[in-house]
C-alpha cells in the first residue's frame, strides 16, 4: 500500500471523544484499516469478553473454538481475555472447557493444542446456562458479565456474537437491550463500566431484499451501525484481502483493469461436498441465497472497486457499494436468458459415491432448491461497461476451488496466425482456495527452429513464496471485530444492494419461471445448460 501507518497498540479504553449524538451517546471510533502494511504486528485488542449466543452449535465447534485459540496462541489476545458460552444445553463449565479442547484439536490449524496456552485460554471460557428467549437469563448473563469485569479485568467491553438461526436475531438483541447489555460507553448506567458493546450477526442477513431491510431496521433500534458487524466470512480470506493490495499496491494491474483491456470476468465457488446434514437449512436457502449473494457479490465487489480515497471502512465499503449499485436487478426475461440453476443427481466426487441432493436427510423429495447457479451479470459504469461477469457457484462439483480468472482481449493483429498455432487470449487467476495464488497465462515461442507458440503459465503461491500458514478467515474476522475494525464486514446498505439485485431471480425461480431446474451428475461441472450461457457469447468456463 502507498501509505504506510502503524497504530499504536492500544493500552486502555478508548479516550478519543467523538460528537455526542442527540441521546447523549457517543458513535464508537473508527480504527484504521487492516489492509494497512505493517499493522498486523500491532493488532491487540483491549480487554474484552466476547459472548457467543448459540454457542453449543457447529459454527462455534468448526471456526470459532479454533480461531480463538489461534489467536491466543499467536498472542493477538490480552491475557484479561474471557469467552462466555450462552446456550440451553446443560453443561458445566469444565464440560464446555473439554468440548473446546476436542473442537480445536479436530479443527484448528494448529494442533494439538499446546498444554501451556490451553491453561491460561481454558481459564477464560466459562459456560452460561439458559434460554436465549428468557429475560431472566439475560438479567443473568448481565450480573455475570460485571462480575468477569472485576475479577478478570475485562473492562466493560463485549463483543456478542449470535450464532443462531437468523429468525432469532431481533429476539436475541431486544432482549440484550432490555437487560441494559447493548450500551457502549456513556450510554452505559451509572456505577458500571463504560466500555464498548459490539455485535456480530452470521450470515444469511436475511432471505430476501425485503426480510434484510426488516432485520436491519430491528437490529438499528437496539445497536448503531459501528456497533454491528454481519459476517461475510470470504471477506476475512488472506486472497481477498489481497487483491486489493495487488491492484492498488501495484502499479502495473490498475491501468489495465477495465473494458478496454478486460474481456470478461468468471467467478467460481465450486465445492466438492454436497449439502451433508444441513438438508433442513439448505432447501430453505439454495446455492443463489447461500453463495452467490454474499460471498459471489462481495469478491466480484472487491474485484472491480475503484480505488478508495482511503483504506478505511467506510470509503471501502462505499466503492463496493458502488460497484453493486451499478449492477442492475434482471428484468424477468433476463432471469430466463442469464441465469442457470441446477440441482445435483448421484453421481461421484474423488472417487466416493454422493447420493442425490433430494436423497440426503431433511429434503423433501421434491425439492426444487438450486445446488448449484451460473450467472451473467454486467456493471454499468465507465470502467466496466460491457463486460461481462459470469458468477457460478456449486455444491457436489468435481473440485473444491475458488478463484476469479480475467480473460484479456485479444491484441489487436494476428501477427503469429501463421504460426498454425492459436493463442489463446491471457488470463489472469487469482486463486482464493485452495492453493492460494496468482497464475498468469500467456503465450510463448517453442524454443527451436521454426515458430510455435504454446500457452504457459507464471505462477506465483502463496505456500512457496511466504512458507507461512494463512490465518483462517474468522480469526481475522474476530479479531478486527474485537478492535473495532468494520473495513471486512457488510454495512447495512451493501446488504441490502446485493439482495435487490437478486430479488428479481428469487421471485422469478420460486414462481416456477426464470428457465427450468436443470440436474447435473455429482462430480461434473454442473448441467450444460450453464456451458451454454457462455457459449452464446463466444466464450467458455475456464477449467480451474
Ligand atoms: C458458507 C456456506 O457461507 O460457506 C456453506 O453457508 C459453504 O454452504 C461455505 O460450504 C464455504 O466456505 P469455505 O470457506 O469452505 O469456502
Amino acid at each position: 500500500m502507498a501509505e504506510t501507518r502503524v497504530r499504536e497498540r492500544p493500552t486502555g479504553p478508548e479516550t478519543r471523544k467523538r460528537p455526542e449524538r442527540d441521546d447523549g451517546t457517543r458513535p464508537a471510533e473508527p480504527r484504521p484499516n487492516p489492509l494497512r502494511e505493517g499493522l498486523r504486528l500491532e493488532r491487540m485488542p483491549e480487554p474484552c469478553t466476547m459472548v457467543i449466543c448459540g454457542a453449543t452449535g457447529d459454527l462455534t465447534e468448526r471456526k470459532l473454538a479454533p480461531a480463538l485459540y489461534n489467536l491466543m496462541l499467536g498472542g493477538f489476545l490480552p491475557p484479561e481475555f474471557t469467552v462466555v458460552c450462552f446456550a440451553r444445553r446443560d453443561w458445566s463449565d469444565q464440560e464446555l472447557r473439554d468440548h473446546f479442547r476436542e473442537a480445536v484439536n479436530e479443527h484448528s490449524r494448529n494442533r494439538p493444542v499446546k498444554p501451556a496456552i490451553w491453561e491460561s485460554f481454558a481459564q477464560g471460557i466459562e459456560y452460561h446456562h439458559g434460554d436465549l428467549k428468557d429475560p431472566a437469563a439475560y438479567v443473568d448473563l448481565a450480573r455475570r458479565l460485571e462480575r468477569i469485569d472485576r475479577d478478570r479485568g475485562t473492562s466493560g467491553n463485549r463483543l456478542f456474537y449470535l450464532a443462531v438461526p437468523p429468525t432469532l436475531y431481533p429476539e436475541i438483541v431486544e432482549q440484550l437491550d432490555r437487560a441494559g447489555l447493548a450500551a457502549s460507553g456513556e450510554a452505559r448506567p451509572v456505577g458500571t463500566k463504560r466500555g464498548w458493546t459490539r455485535v456480530i450477526v452470521e450470515k444469511p442477513f436475511g432471505s430476501d431484499l425485503e426480510s434484510a431491510q426488516r432485520l436491519n431496521r430491528e437490529i438499528a433500534e437496539v445497536f448503531d451501525e459501528d456497533q454491528i458487524f454481519r459476517i461475510d466470512h470470504y471477506l476475512g480470506k488472506e486472497t481477498v484481502q489481497n487483491l486489493a493490495v495487488f491492484r492498488f499496491g501495484n502499479g502495473l494491474f490498475e491501468p489495465i483493469w477495465n473494458r478496454r483491456y478486460i474481456d470478461s470476468v468468471q467467478i467460481t465457488v465450486a465445492e466438492t461436498v454436497g449439502v451433508e446434514g444441513r438438508g433442513e437449512f439448505y432447501h430453505a436457502t439454495g446455492a443463489l441465497r447461500d453463495i452467490i449473494q454474499n460471498h459471489g457479490l462481495q469478491l466480484m465487489a472487491m474485484f472491480a472497486m475503484d480505488p478508495p480515497v482511503e483504506f478505511t471502512a467506510d470509503d471501502l465499503r462505499d466503492e463496493k457499494l458502488k460497484v453493486l449499485r451499478g449492477v442492475k436487478p434482471m428484468t424477468p426475461e433476463e432471469v430466463v436468458h442469464n441465469t442457470v440453476r441446477g440441482q445435483y443427481v448421484s453421481g461421484w466426487v474423488e472417487g466416493e459415491r454422493v447420493r442425490s441432493y433430494r436423497d440426503a436427510p431433511k429434503v423433501p423429495p421434491d425439492s426444487e432448491t438450486e445446488t448449484y447457479v451460473a450467472l451473467k451479470l454486467t456493471i454499468d459504469s465507465w470502467r466496466w461497461a460491457g463486460v461481462p461477469f459470469y458468477i457460478r457457484a456449486g455444491k457436489a462439483l468435481p473440485t473444491r476451488v475458488t478463484e476469479i480468472a480475467v480473460q484479456f482481449k485479444r491484441a489487436p493483429l494476428a501477427l503469429f496466425a501463421r504460426a498454425g498455432t492459436q493463442i489463446d487470449p491471457n488470463i489472469l487467476a487469482i486463486r482464493v482456495q485452495p492453493d492460494e495464488g496468482i497464475l498468469l497465462r500467456f503465450g510463448a515461442k517453442v524454443p527451436g527452429q521454426g515458430l510455435q507458440i504454446r500457452n504457459v503459465n507464471m505462477d506465483f503461491r502463496y505456500g512457496s513464496s511466504f512458507a507461512v500458514d494463512s490465518p483462517e478467515a474468522y480469526e481475522t474476522l474476530l479479531l478486527d471485530a474485537m478492535i473495532g475494525d468494520t473495513s471486512l464486514f457488510t454495512r447495512d446498505d451493501e446488504v441490502e444492494r446485493a439482495w435487490a439485485i437478486l430479488d428479481p431471480t428469487i421471485k422469478a425461480w420460486a414462481a416456477g419461471e426464470g428457465g427450468p431446474l436443470h440436474f447435473y451428475a455429482a462430480g461434473t461441472w454442473g448441467p450444460p445448460a450453464a456451458d451454454e450461457l457462455l457459449e452464446r457469447d463466444g466464450r467458455a468456463w475456464r477449467r480451474p
